[in-house]
């Protein structure tokens, strides 16, 4: 509990009003009271005045009598209670006190004693009344002796009136409470019920509904206020627009992008991701305010974030990721004192860049040197020793001479072949030579294809099968290229096919396309092999390539001219329904009637 205790306003007014009002009803009426008080003192005195005046004259009368016969006459006359003392301070006679307590040293007998007369008013301890003692100074006259007259008067109006005030201030006391707090409690119910909308206006606000506002403007003295709130609603409104729209627009900024991201705050602990991220690590949407080692389980990335958000640490750091799907990523972790709360240390943000495809050009980049260093390099090396043999003396016979120079010719042009298949299949790669393509009767392209293959058809004794008649079908198709796809699938089914038989080529409708089919009986390609066997260089048995002089780079330009016409090529090995073989199998576009 809390040790300050807070009143309400109702009970701070309430007593306020209250002690306000005290002090407002008491000092008037106490000042009444003294004033009626000193008012009736001074009217019962005259009066006992007048009565001593009187006694005095009746006692000096009333002559030839003895004192107490005197007296008791003057008592009789006025009825009132009469005493006399003598100026030696003994009561000769009285009808009042049989007491010998009078003395000269009482203040009404001194005051008399100096001034003629004197007064005292004494309060009665028994009966709570007020009466006046007054004193009149008898000089020696005939035989009376010198002494004091003493009247008693009951001050009973006094007392009456002052009894009247006293009651009147009993009852104004708690009437003005009451009446306080009647007026106090109005007011503070009209104030609350103003006061309520505005903190149910405030209240919302506070929970996020930013559109509330005052409607019913309450009492002139709160209009300020709840002009204030309705003010402070609309500029919140405004901030957490435009805080919400930056934000969208960060988040459409880091959800738009290729790499990953990733912020961090000043403990290493996740605060964003962006949707990439996501995607490459399914899950990381759950890992706020954790470490990225929860979601990414790479120690090193977990040090290295470590270290970039430590001031004493590297302001930024590289790190390469693999993961197990084969994914390359180069993190690039950056301090940054953006991304976090005021007063804290800096954060740090992490961009995960897909290196997967440069990693893997690389590696056949670095391939394709040395294979076409390779390939080169054995033509190149029997040229070499051949012309160093030629050159040597004694020269060698002629017959010798003729077959060097032969084999020389043989290498020269099997290089000339690599490279030009090189150059061929550069061109198609970079799609500068995307073609020239017009309808055309696919069977000339085959025919003309078979024409420069027949020499080794015929040495292996090869006869070409095509199921397609001249004029049957046009595809939308390069001429040069379209017959370059056939010799090199031709070339291999004689090649890598059986002697003495057959090399099919078949072909089928499908929708907007004509599927051609190259099949041989051959002993065909393994499974391990086949999706390898369009890369270029790749052979599945290298010494059957050079026993035909292949450079390994026909399957890779065949791709290439398949997919430069917007179709597909694959290998089935064995093919449906045969025991053996391979069958090449690669659509084209037919083209379109009208043209
Ligand atoms: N019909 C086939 N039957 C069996 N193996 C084949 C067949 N066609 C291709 N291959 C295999 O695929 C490899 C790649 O063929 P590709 O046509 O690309 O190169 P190549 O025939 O060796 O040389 P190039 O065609 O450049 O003269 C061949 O070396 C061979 O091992
Ligand atoms: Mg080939």
């Amino acid at each position: 509990m809390s040790s300050n205790v807070k009143f309400s306003i109702k009970t701070k007014l309430f007593i306020a009003v209250c002690v306000t009002a005290a002090i407002c009803v008491s000092l008037p009426l106490g000042f009444a009271y003294y004033l009626l008080k000193a008012d009736l003192a001074a009217d019962a005195q005259s009066i006992a005045r007048q009565k001593l005046e009187l006694t005095k004259r009746l006692y000096l009368k009333s002559d030839g009598k003895s004192i107490k016969a005197r007296i008791a006459a003057v008592s009789n006359m006025l009825g009132e209670e009469v005493g006399f003392i003598s100026s030696s301070g003994k009561m000769l006679a009285t009808t009042l006190w049989a007491d010998e307590s009078w003395n000269l040293s009482r203040s009404e007998i001194r005051a008399a004693k100096v001034d003629g007369t004197g007064f005292h008013i004494q309060q009665s301890p028994d009966e709570n009344l007020s009466s006046i003692y007054c004193a009149i100074k008898v000089s020696n006259h005939l035989d009376a002796p010198e002494g004091y007259l003493i009247i008693k008067e009951s001050l009973s109006t006094l007392n009456e009136r002052i009894g009247m005030i006293s009651k009147v201030f009993f009852w104004a006391i708690p009437a003005v409470a009451l009446l306080c707090y009647g007026v106090i409690r109005f007011v503070t119910l009209h104030l609350s019920s103003s006061v309520k909308s505005m903190v149910r206006t405030a209240e919302a606000v506070g929970q996020g509904n930013y559109k509330r506002r005052i409607r019913n403007f309450p009492d002139k003295e709160f209009i300020q206020l709840a002009k204030s709130i309705n003010w402070m609603a609309e500029r919140i409104d405004e901030h957490v627009t435009i805080i919400t729209s930056q934000k969208n627009k960060i988040q459409a900024v880091l959800n738009g992008m290729w790499d990953g991201v990733m912020v961090m705050d000043c403990n290493c602990r996740i605060q964003s991701v962006n949707r990439k991220l996501i995607n490459i690590f399914p899950g990381a949407e759950k890992g706020l305010d954790r470490s990225p080692l929860e979601i990414i389980p790479s120690p090193e990335l977990q040090d290295a974030c470590a270290e970039v958000v430590s001031p004493e640490g590297p302001e930024a750091k590289t790190v390469q990721l693999v993961l197990p799907t084969g994914h390359i990523y180069d993190v690039n972790i950056v301090r940054s004192p953006h991304t976090v709360e005021p007063g804290q240390g800096p954060g740090a943000i992490a961009v995960f860049h897909d290196i997967s495809k440069i990693k893997r050009l690389e590696t056949m980049r670095q391939d394709f040197v040395a294979n076409v260093s390779h390939e080169l390099r054995t033509p190149l090396t029997s040229i070499k020793g051949y012309a160093e043999t030629l050159l040597n003396e004694p020269a060698p016979p002629e017959n010798i001479q003729k077959s060097f120079l032969e084999t020389i010719e043989k290498n020269a042009n099997h290089m000339c072949k690599i490279v030009d298949d090189l150059l061929n299949l550069s061109r198609l790669e970079s799609g500068k030579e995307q073609g020239h393509f017009i309808p055309l009767d696919p069977m000339i392209a085959l025919s003309n294809a078979w024409q420069a293959c027949c020499a080794l058809a015929e040495k292996r004794n090869v006869k070409l099968v095509a199921a397609i008649n001249k004029n049957q079908f046009k595809v939308q198709a390069d001429p040069d290229q379209l017959m370059q796809l056939f010799r090199n699938l031709l070339e291999n089914a004689i090649k890598y096919g059986p002697e003495n038989k057959p090399v099919v080529v078949n072909h089928l409708v499908e929708g907007d396309r004509l599927k051609f089919t190259v099949q041989d009986e051959g002993i065909g390609i393994p499974a391990i092999d086949q999706p390898r066997i369009f890369e270029r260089f790749y052979s599945v048995e290298k010494f059957r390539r050079n026993e035909f002089g292949s450079t390994g780079l026909g399957l890779a330009i065949s791709r290439h001219i398949v997919s430069n016409h917007g179709g597909k090529i694959e290998v089935q090995s064995p093919p449906e329904g045969c025991p053996r073989g391979a069958a090449f199998i690669f659509t084209l576009p037919l083209a379109k009637k009208s043209a």
